[in-house]
């Protein structure tokens, strides 16, 4: 059974001049829509207390447990203003199954996929100003869900707290497309075989900081993480998967390594590998090592590498640098191949060219 959700609206909304001055220059993740959807979970009521209420402060004891042990879990999905109007997110089915299995596995309850959706549906429709009109810019969906039982037991909570918050978004990375410079990690780690790789957890976001700290102190952008037993696999940047472009023009081959259990299973990864066949390349998903990456870009077969995941989208790497090597990615250019792929992918989440997959989901209808 579908959950009913009560609503409680904002006295305190942001004037339209206020909202459209955000929406001009949003950056990313600093501004937040006036409501915010909250679901609670307890051990003997299951899912309940569903609500559409004010943004705002949640209090939490000192001794809630995620805060000490880190059962956090989050997805982020956007909101698209269409060409007609309209507003639709993008595979949100993809994004409700990931939570599921990220909850999974860190021993937290599964919200249902319809909840999940119906949450986005309401969240959007009540605060669907805030979907910005450009097609370098969208509304960005942040669901997360954490323990909420207090106490300091180390074990899974007997309540949590799903809640949703959005945010306009426009680039990600505060120099836009521009390609960044990426720092190969063999010190740190992001995941293990085993480990949590797979899920979007909380944790996994705090044990990459200083290996990005590190990336910073080398001259980087972005550190680039190596599979945890050889140190020699790729496997993604930062909070973001990685693809490679070999050879060029229309016979170009665009690989991504491939699901090992330690990568994120990243939306935007998924669509492209599609993407990039209907654009008629031929796509695999194929493991790529240090020695490859260098040694196939000092021979010109890889032409182009590029990050993709939602809040940037796609974001060419220009230069790579590790404890012992150097190298510049097609020339530190943005590659056409990036920038067509990246174009495609826009055009589609915002309704400017045919969604052949199905993969766009109305949220809120055109106005009459
Ligand atoms: C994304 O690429 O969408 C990410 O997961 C980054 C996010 C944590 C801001």
């Amino acid at each position: 059974m579908t959950l009913d959700f009560a609503r409680t609206q904002s006295s305190a909304r942001l004037s339209d001049s206020e909202r459209e001055a955000i929406l001009a220059d949003p950056g990313f993740g600093q501004y937040f829509t006036d409501h915010m959807i909250q679901i609670k979970w307890s051990a003997d009521q299951g899912w309940h207390d569903a609500a559409l209420v004010p943004y705002g402060p949640i209090a939490l004891d000192p001794a809630t447990n995620s805060i000490h042990y880190g059962q956090s879990i989050f997805e982020g999905l956007k909101a698209y203003r269409q060409t007609d109007g309209s507003i639709a997110t993008f595979r949100p089915l993809e994004n409700a199954r990931r939570f599921q299995r990220s909850a999974a596995r860190l021993a937290m309850p599964a919200l249902p996929e319809e909840d999940f959706i119906r949450a986005i549906e309401i969240l959007v429709e009540v605060d669907q100003a805030w979907v910005p009109d450009d097609i370098e810019k969208a509304l960005y969906l942040r669901p997360f869900m954490f323990s909420t039982e207090v106490g300091l037991g180390v074990r899974p909570g007997n309540e949590y707290l799903f809640l949703l918050i959005a945010s306009p978004a426009g680039a990600y990375f505060p120099r836009g497309i521009h390609p960044v410079n990426v720092w190969l990690s063999k010190e740190y780690v992001r995941a293990a075989p085993g480990g949590t790789g797979e899920a979007k957890c909380a944790g996994n976001y705090a044990a990459s900081l200083i290996a990005q700290a590190q990336a910073i102190d080398n001259g980087c952008d972005q550190v680039v993480w190596l599979d945890a037993i050889e140190r020699y696999w790729i496997e993604e940047m930062g909070g973001m998967n990685l693809y490679f472009v070999h050879g060029s023009g229309d016979s170009a081959h665009i690989s991504t390594p491939p699901l090992t259990g330690s990568l994120l299973p990243g939306v935007t990864r998924d669509s492209l590998l599609q993407v990039a066949k209907d654009l008629g390349y031929s796509v695999a998903e194929e493991r790529i090592n240090v020695d490859q990456w260098r040694e196939g870009n000092a021979s010109g077969e890889i032409s182009e590498v590029f990050a993709c995941g939602t809040a940037a989208v796609i974001t060419p790497v220009g230069h790579v640098k590790s404890t012992d090597a150097n190298w510049t990615v097609a020339g530190g250019q943005t590659g056409q191949v990036t920038l067509e792929l990246r174009d495609q992918l826009l055009q589609i989440q915002h309704g400017s060219i045919a969604d052949s997959h199905n993969w766009m989901y109305q949220l809120v209808p055109p106005s009459a």
